[in-house]
Parts: C-alpha cells; structure tokens; sequence
C-alpha cells in the first residue's frame, strides 16, 4: 500500500528513497483512493521510473473510480486490475488480499483492503485522526485520542453517514478477524481497535436526524472545492442535518438522480466550464425539480470556472428555488473571500456577520447562521 495523501511528510520520503530498487519491485500496487493530485503524480513517477529500469510488470490495483481517474491524469500505458467487494488478490505466502468498496468516505474512489495473513486492514482515511506523536500505535489510549478521532469522523465521515453505515456492514463480513487497523492518518489502531471501531456506528445516529437533508456536489482537482465544501459540511452536520457529498468529477448520472431524490437542498460547488463534472452538472439540474428541491450554487475558486450566475440561471430557469443566494467570490479582495450577497450590493465574508437580503427560508437548513460556524474564507 502506498502512502495516502496526507500520510506524513517522513513516509513520503521513505517512499521516495526506495525508488532506488524499483528494477525490483512488486507486481502489484494496490491504491487506497487516487482523488488527490499528490498520489497521481506518485504513481507516475513510479511506473516511470520502474519502467526506466526495465521493470514493466508493475499492475496498479483500484476501484473503477480510481482506476478511471489514473488513466486520465498521466499519459502512459499502465498494466491495471479493477477490484470489486469481495476480489483477492494472493501475493503468495498466505498474504491474500481481499478489497472491500468504501466510496465516498472522503473520496468517491475509496477502497479497504485485508490481508488474511497479517489480519490487518488498510482503511485509506476511514477511522482516521489527525493526530501525531512518538508512538506508532493507539497506546495513548481512547481517553485522550478520542477527542482527535472524533473530529476527523465529524469532518469527513460523517457528512457521509450513509456511506459510512454501507462501509460498516461490508467491514463486518470481512473473511477474518481484525489484528489491527492501518489508516491513512493517525496511529496505527490495535491496543483499543474494538472501541474504534465501533464508534462509527456514529453515523447510524447521524441518518436519525429529521428535516431537510443537504447534498453537496463538488469538484475534485478543482480550486478549492474541496475544502470549502468539507467545511459547508462541517458546518451543516454540526447543526444536525443531514448531509451527503458527492464528487462530480466520480458520480454518474444514475446516482445522481438517486442522490437528488434523497435531499431537499442541493448544493452545487462550480465546476470547470467543460469535461465529467459539467456533464453531471446537468443531471443534477434535471434531476431536480421545484416542489421538492432549493438549490445553493458556491464558487469553486478554480481555472475556466463554470460562472456562478450561469449555474444559478439554469437552475431558475427550471423553477427550482434558491436556498439562499449564491456564495461568489468578493470582488476586489487580495485574498479569497465567499460572499452571501449578488456583487452588486454590498458584501461581507461568510465567516463574518453577514446576513444576506432576501436570502434563505424559515424551513431551510442553509442558514447565515448556519455558514457563519463554516469559516469559508479560504
Ligand atoms: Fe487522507
């Protein structure tokens, strides 16, 4: 397994060093999750690198996701192998490995992986914390890692609570025990992994809550979608609604209208003019309607940017409401400032006081309020 995007800057270069004996290396590489730019441009440089040194044997293992993400972001052939739940692969030696799809939990293209061997599970960023110290496993204890555990799970996973009670029930049918639990971000989890892991079921208490449910579509590799829309989520799961997000950049047009059925208030981060995103832009448009759906477009902060009153208008255009007016880059600021108000009036940053004329409804969960808990001054 490589190591996943915000994996300490030690093991990057671990792994950097190690490029050395590429001639040598494994057949196999198996990917956690592709969506950050860090590890595609890691991947080509190893398969690079390997086939420099005549190793062209190397077979990159993922979800359709992320093997769809590879194949477009660098300009090579590579030997691949797409996994489904319940796929192994036998490294020999009794290390087989078994995948399990966990889309969604921070990225659309996340996979788990068991070794039945070693009995340890490789999570990506699922049971994840950001939280570092001398230690390489839980020995600190619940008491005091909880805290750090919790906020991780509140900040990417539970604005996914329902990919995360699928994930859940998949991770129990796993073929064996679990010995220890290797995430992308924190200690290794085995002192206590029980207690981890049954802590998610967090977001079986999450799915509970009643009223009008939120979903975010944003755009990966695109300006910074992803952060503000993580922090919108924050923001909302933190008032106790319900919320799921989904990359337009990996969902397809069936889900899409699945997800627009399920929620009352989309919301669409700005996409790129052109490409998948756009196209999905689309389907969600269409996939809603006025009796059910408000709708709340963000700008994104990206290159050749979908503008934001191009997307408002298609949206009214099919008589869906606004949730509140749309968030758009302030004019004008050095630095990148979202802004509740249409440019001609008046602004103030979201992450202060503003309270937006005309903006919003009483039953809504988008709320100034609500937006000002996100601090989406980027
Ligand atoms: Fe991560």
């Amino acid at each position: 397994m490589l190591p996943t995007r915000s994996s300490s800057p030690c093991s990057w270069t671990r792994w950097s060093r190690q490029l050395g004996a590429i001639s040598t290396w494994p057949l196999w590489i198996t990917l956690w999750c592709l969506t950050p730019s860090r590890t595609t441009g890691l991947i080509e440089n190893i398969l690079k690198k390997a086939a420099e040194k005549g190793n062209n044997k190397i077979t990159v293992v993922g979800s359709k996701v992320c093997i769809t993400f590879l194949q477009n972001l660098i300009h090579m052939d590579f030997k691949s192998k797409l996994v489904k739940d319940g796929d192994t692969i036998d490294l020999g030696g009794g290390h087989e490995l078994e995948f399990l799809l966990t889309p969604n939990l921070h990225w659309p293209d996340t996979i788990c992986t068991y070794d039945r061997k070693t009995e340890l599970l490789y999570t990506c960023d699922i049971f994840g914390m950001h939280y570092c110290s001398k230690e390489i496993t839980d020995v600190e204890g619940v008491e005091e890692l909880k805290p750090h555990f919790q906020l991780y799970y509140n900040c990417l996973m539970k604005p996914n609570a329902k990919s995360a009670t699928t994930a859940m029930k998949k991770l129990r049918k796993l073929a064996g025990p679990v010995s220890a639990v290797c995430t992308g971000h924190g200690p290794i989890l085995t002192h206590h992994k029980d207690e981890w892991l049954n802590m998610y079921t967090w977001s079986e208490d999450a799915l509970k809550v009643l009223g009008p449910a939120v979903c975010i579509f944003w755009v990966s590799r695109h300006g910074e979608s992803e952060r503000l829309s993580q922090a919108l989520a924050f923001g909302l799961t933190s008032n106790d609604v319900l919320v799921e997000m989904h990359d337009l950049n990996a969902i397809d047009a069936f889900e899409v209208v699945e997800a627009c059925g399920r929620n009352q208030v989309i919301v669409v981060f700005a996409p790129p003019m052109a490409g998948t995103a756009e196209d999905n832009l689309s389907s969600v448009v269409a996939s809603c309607n006025g009796k059910s759906h408000r709708f709340l477009v963000s700008a994104s902060f990206g290159e050749n940017e979908d503008p934001v009153d191009s997307i408002v208008s298609r949206f009214v255009q099919v008589g869906i409401p606004e949730a509140m007016p749309a968030l758009r880059l302030l004019d004008g600021s050095p630095e990148k400032h979202l802004v509740v108000q249409p440019p001609a009036a008046s602004s103030a940053p979201v992450s202060g006081q503003a309270s937006p004329k005309g903006g919003g409804c009483a039953e809504c969960p988008l709320q100034p309020s609500t937006l000002s808990e996100t601090a989406l001054v980027v």
